[in-house]
């Protein structure tokens, strides 16, 4: 069973259906409105905690989880990692390499949406919000900056905040377009998550050429899973795990 969501999963899920050693199923947590068609078998909405997902794992003989969800989507992660160990089920975590700054970068690393916001400082600024819409709500604690907000979906319910432009779009982004809305809106400073992975970059590399300073915040993901970074590598290892020989 692969945890999805994410890009990678789908990749991952679209190599495994035509191989006939496996059932493959991808779970979906159920967020995304209209989700894109999956190529495997596809299950949607929570299991229940780890409680709830260990009972599933027992329940329909899963011999491998993939947790292949969201480099922030920390929660079903732990309850992944607490499930396997109850369930005595083998657990992959694929996960996409965290960006790197390089020379040129100006990033101040935080723990939390919460501390970006902090960091913000008390001067008005003009913010690019590039974190999804589930944590934006934290900024209406600073309503003295103006925001630029970019989600899949609308931000529900509408933040409460004096002067913010929300924009409904799905990446992937290229860095001459993310240049292009940073100047337009007169952007000072980004605020996003360290996702990895190319299809956000393009604002982190228009960020370095205009100067812009970047609020990263760091990924919060269990750390004792057997992890890799690319479907050719979950492949090898889910291979060697369930081959008969
Ligand atoms: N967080 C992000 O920035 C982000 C960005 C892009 C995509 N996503 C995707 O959106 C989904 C939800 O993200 P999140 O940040 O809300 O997760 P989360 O905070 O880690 O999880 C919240 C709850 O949602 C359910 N859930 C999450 N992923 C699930 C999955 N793949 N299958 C079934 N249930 C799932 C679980 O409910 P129960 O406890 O009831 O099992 C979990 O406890 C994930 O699949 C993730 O890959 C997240």
């Amino acid at each position: 069973m692969i945890l999805g969501g994410t890009t990678e999963a789908r990749e991952l899920a679209s190599r495994l259906a035509g191989d006939t050693r496996f059932e493959t199923v991808i779970s979906l947590a159920g967020r995304t409105a209209d989700p894109r068609p999956q190529p495997v078998e596809t299950r949607i909405g929570g299991f229940g905690g780890a409680e709830g997902l260990a009972a599933f794992l027992i329940a329909e003989e899963v011999a491998l989880v993939v947790d292949a969800t969201h480099p922030f989507a920390a929660r079903i992660s732990h309850n992944a990692a607490a499930a396997a160990k109850a369930a005595q089920v083998r657990l992959l975590a694929l996960r996409r390499p965290e960006w790197q700054a390089e020379a040129g970068d100006a990033w101040t690393g935080v723990g939390s949406v919460a501390e970006a916001v902090t960091t913000l400082g008390d001067a008005p600024r003009r913010v690019f919000l590039a974190i999804g819409r589930q944590e934006a709500f934290h900024f209406e604690a600073a309503p003295q900056h103006s925001y630029v907000i970019r989600s899949v979906d609308p931000v529900t319910p509408p933040l409460k905040l004096p002067d913010a432009t929300a924009i409904l779009a799905t990446g992937p982004f290229a860095e001459a377009d993310e240049i292009d809305l940073l100047e337009s809106h007169h952007i000072d400073i980004i605020v996003a998550k360290n996702s990895g992975g190319a299809a956000t970059y393009g604002k982190i590399a228009a960020a370095r050429k205009l100067g812009i300073a970047v609020i990263m915040v760091e990924r919060r993901k269990p750390a004792d899973v057997p992890s890799v970074g690319d479907c050719d590598t979950a492949l090898e290892r889910i291979d060697h795990w369930l081959s008969p020989a």
